[in-house]
């Protein structure tokens, strides 16, 4: 039995899908039965409750071959690494108790550095903990920034007629579909191919622009005049308080917006067959035009 947190995230849901597809028992961790409920239609056992209760996070992992972790995000939380760690060591308690053998844990590019990444730093801390567990083995899924991330823009879309961010338009960097993450980590649960603590970085087909990205979908949308705006990083934790983020996951967001402009994050990696993703900016495009659409 494979167990898979964040059951009904961007990655979660398609992981346990393909597990389903593959005959897999596969009990799926979320906070709410009715979101869970087109899983259990599908075969899956839920277990609901919170990520921040040790005993049930524990109680849930308990004689799974393998287990599925990640950190919710939580744009609630006023000091966001804090959240992180809380969570983080609640995650790395529950694999203990539980006795699990093997575990792939969803963490980020740039999960080697400590300090720069914005919410990157609290899966760093995270990774830390994990490669502190003694005979546990642990794959670190290292994947870049997810395009699924364009969606966040799509009120913006709407109501400015502009695409948007820090990040720099002219910055190629690389972009992860969600469903080739979830591929992998499907992969490495149902193998357990992976002893010790190892990194697997995850990075698309190619490096792409915002300008393009821009492009590409305000064409697929019916905008073709669709235009990416390099917006001052004043602006754009404004405009990230306004739309409801506290100021901590605003000040993150910007800071990883920095790191990747300077060239800490996502640019210039060599790509690998191992590192490579298949789905590109332009399949993507037509996803994000039917979410668009509604
Ligand atoms: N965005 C990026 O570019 C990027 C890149 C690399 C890594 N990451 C990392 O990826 C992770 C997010 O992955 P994702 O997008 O697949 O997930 P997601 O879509 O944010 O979904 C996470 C799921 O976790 C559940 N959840 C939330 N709080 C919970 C809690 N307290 N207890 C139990 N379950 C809870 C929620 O389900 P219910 O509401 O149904 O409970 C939610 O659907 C973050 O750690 C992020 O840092 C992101």
């Amino acid at each position: 039995m494979i167990v898979i947190m964040g059951a009904t995230g961007n990655i979660g849901a398609k992981l346990t899908k393909l597990l389903l597809e593959k005959d897999q028992k596969v009990r799926v961790i979320g906070r709410s039965q009715e979101r869970l409920q087109g899983l259990v239609d599908q075969g899956a056992e839920a277990v609901i409750g919170d990520a921040a209760d040790p005993d049930f996070l524990a109680g849930a992992f308990k004689g799974a071959a393998a287990v599925y972790t990640m950190i919710p995000t939580n744009y609630a939380a006023p000091d966001y690494r804090q959240y992180q760690n809380e969570i983080g060591k609640f995650i790395t308690a529950a694999i203990e108790k539980s006795g699990v053998s093997h575990v792939v844990s969803l963490s980020s590019l740039g999960g080697h550095l400590p300090d720069k990444t914005g919410p990157i730093k609290g899966l760093h801390d995270q990774e830390q903990r994990h490669n502190r567990l003694v005979g546990v083995n642990i794959l670190h899924l290292r994947p870049t920034f997810f395009m699924e991330n364009l969606f966040t823009n799509i009120d913006m879309i709407k109501n400015m007629g502009i695409n948007g961010g820090h990040i720099r338009g002219d910055l190629a960097f690389a972009m992860t579909a969600t469903g080739d993450i979830a591929q992998v980590a499907m992969g490495h649960l149902l193998e357990r191919d992976f002893s010790g603590k190892i990194v697997r970085e995850l990075l698309g087909p190619r490096d792409v622009t915002l300008n393009e990205a821009t492009r590409i979908i305000g064409e697929k949308i019916g905008k073709p005049e669709l235009k990416y705006v390099d917006f001052s990083r004043q602006d754009y934790v404004n405009g990230l308080t306004q739309a409801g983020l506290t100021e901590d996951m605003a000040d993150l967001l910007a800071e990883m917006s920095a790191g990747m402009n300077d060239g800490l994050l996502g640019t210039g990696l060599t790509r690998t067959p191992e590192n490579t993703t298949p789905t590109t900016i332009e399949q993507f495009a037509d996803i994000f035009a039917q979410v668009y659409k509604g």
